[in-house]
């Protein structure tokens, strides 16, 4: 059994992806399959802190301890963040956000014709952005995905985002998205550690390890 490293401390957490209508019946997501953020939520229940999370449509049972808020889309999901994130000590944003969303829901089914269809798309609001220039915030773990440069991506938005921390992992070859295992790179400013491949539950409680250690030692400072 893990220690209550955590104990006393309240942690938010984003996990899976978000859908972005364009009519009722269909929507823009991505392959996000939530089992790396749901299986944070167990690690970080288990180190014996209240543990929120904030999941978009997947097929996951909720961990025992965990609170969860169902959302849809990457509006919702901000909402409920923002909604959230005054009373955390940590947020972990594991969520697979969409970047884009259609610029219209049209209110009926759109019916088919036999001309090509264009769906025009707008930015959607960066929620880690958004917390940038919170006054008091929580200690920050952001997620980066990437197919290339893996390191300087994820470097680029640590600092981009204010983040504490961010883990990062290659979405190539069947490893990230939808996998039972995966591995990491985790960076903070001044440092490093990769977390070598191994199931996502092991994964989950060797980086919330990591994050307490950083978030201990941030708070001590
Ligand atoms: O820029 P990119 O989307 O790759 O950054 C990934 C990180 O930013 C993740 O932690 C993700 O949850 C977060 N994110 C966000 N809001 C968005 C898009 C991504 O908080 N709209």
């Amino acid at each position: 059994l893990t220690e209550p490293f955590l104990a006393g401390r309240s942690v938010l957490i984003t996990a899976g992806p978000t859908r972005e209508f364009w009519d009722p019946v269909r929507f823009l997501s991505n392959r996000s399959s939530g089992k790396m953020g749901y299986a944070l939520a167990a690690a970080v229940a288990e180190a014996g802190a209240q543990v929120t999370l904030i999941s978009g449509p997947v097929a996951l049972d909720v961990p025992p301890g965990v609170h969860r808020i169902q959302v849809e889309s990457a509006q919702q999901m901000c909402d409920a963040t923002l909604a959230q994130v005054a009373v955390m000590d940590i947020l972990i944003a594991c969520a697979a956000v969409a970047d884009y969303r259609p610029t219209k829901q049209a209110a009926q089914k759109i019916k088919k014709t036999d001309q090509g269809l264009t769906l025009a798309l707008e930015r959607t609001t960066d929620i880690l952005e958004q917390l940038a220039n919170l006054a008091d915030k929580p200690f920050i773990v952001g997620f980066a995905a990437e197919t290339e440069r893996l390191e300087i991506n994820a470097y680029r938005k640590l600092k981009l985002k204010g983040l504490d921390m961010i883990a990062a992992n290659w979405v190539q070859g069947g490893q990230g998205f939808e996998a039972d295992d995966n591995a990491l790179t985790v960076l903070w400013p001044g440092g490093k550690v990769e977390l070598p491949r191994t199931s996502k539950t092991q994964l989950a409680r060797a980086l919330i390890k990591l994050i307490a250690e950083y978030y201990h030692a941030k708070g001590s400072a």
